[in-house]
């Protein structure tokens, strides 16, 4: 149950990248749960379905698109503002990983792992720079991660396209403040969604005890994530841009 008010976000319109899994869907749920409305987008359609279901109201829309090529998702973007109208933010969850040393890394290996979170980010910023897409005032959330600012094993390209976004986020909110757009990142530490689980396997049990006794408060759950995304969405966060808040359970202290 959400400690937000249940109209937060009444009246709002939000895409949400990522709505099938993880993050994206924690917090689409509770941007429905405030009273917004979602467009979830995502790849597969039934976990697409099963996010629409899971969401309080009924006006929510499914919008399935492979997040790969930064001048089609901003003609993208755009199109779904014509079609449902101003956007009063974005949360662009979508995102994969890459565990593999560096001298396992191939050109192949780099552009999947830049096309959902790094062109599509730049898609969505293009898009976002056009009148009308985003209202005045609104927000736009990217995701980053703690990779980006401590050093682990085989995750360099993952870390230097998670310290691009932060990087983009700064820049761009200097482009979009006169019109009040507000751009922030969340620096997240380990959260238990499936690219975590996914993690996990590829590691040893040494390794992840590790990993987790070094984030003080534990691993995070999707809806931790998911309360500083509605907090960014939200006017209650309108004087914050421009910022990479950092949700990790204390990870980076030391
Ligand atoms: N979990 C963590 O510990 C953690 C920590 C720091 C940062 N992050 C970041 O948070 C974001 C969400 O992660 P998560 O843990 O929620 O991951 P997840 O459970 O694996 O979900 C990833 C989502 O991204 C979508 N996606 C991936 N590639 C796509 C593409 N090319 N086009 C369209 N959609 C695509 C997936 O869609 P389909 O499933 O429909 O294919 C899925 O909805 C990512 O950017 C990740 O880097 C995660």
């Amino acid at each position: 149950m959400s400690i937000f008010a249940p109209d937060a976000l009444k009246g709002k319109v939000f895409l949400v990248t990522g709505s099938s899994s993880g993050l994206g869907k924690a917090a689409a749920i509770l941007i429905a749960e405030c009273g917004g409305k979602v467009l979830a987008s995502g790849r597969n359609i039934s976990r697409l379905a099963a996010c629409i279901e899971a969401m309080a109201g009924t006006n929510h829309v499914a919008l399935p698109f492979e997040l790969s090529n930064a001048d089609e998702v901003a003609d993208w973007v755009k199109s779904i503002a014509e079609k449902y109208g101003s956007l009063s933010g974005i949360f662009h969850s979508a995102g994969s990983e890459l565990i593999l040393p560096a001298k396992m890394i191939k050109q192949s290996n780099l552009e999947k792992l830049l096309d959902s979170s790094f062109f599509a980010a730049f898609g969505i910023a293009r898009a976002s720079s056009s009148k009308g897409v985003i209202t005045d005032g609104g927000s736009i959330v990217f995701m980053s991660s703690v990779a980006g600012y401590r050093g682990q094993l085989g995750l360099s390209a993952y870390s230097a396209v998670k310290s691009g976004v932060d990087a983009m986020v700064r820049s761009l909110s200097c482009e979009l403040s006169p019109r009040k757009i507000r751009v922030n990142s969340i620096v997240a530490g380990a959260v238990e969604t499936e690219m975590h689980a996914r993690l996990v396997v590829a590691s040893s049990t040494e390794a992840i005890s590790e990993y987790e006794r070094k984030h003080l408060l534990g691993f995070g759950q999707p809806t931790d994530v998911a309360n500083a995304v509605l907090f960014l969405l939200s006017d209650a966060s309108r004087w914050v841009t421009g910022s990479n808040l950092v949700i990790d359970g204390g990870y980076m202290v030391r």
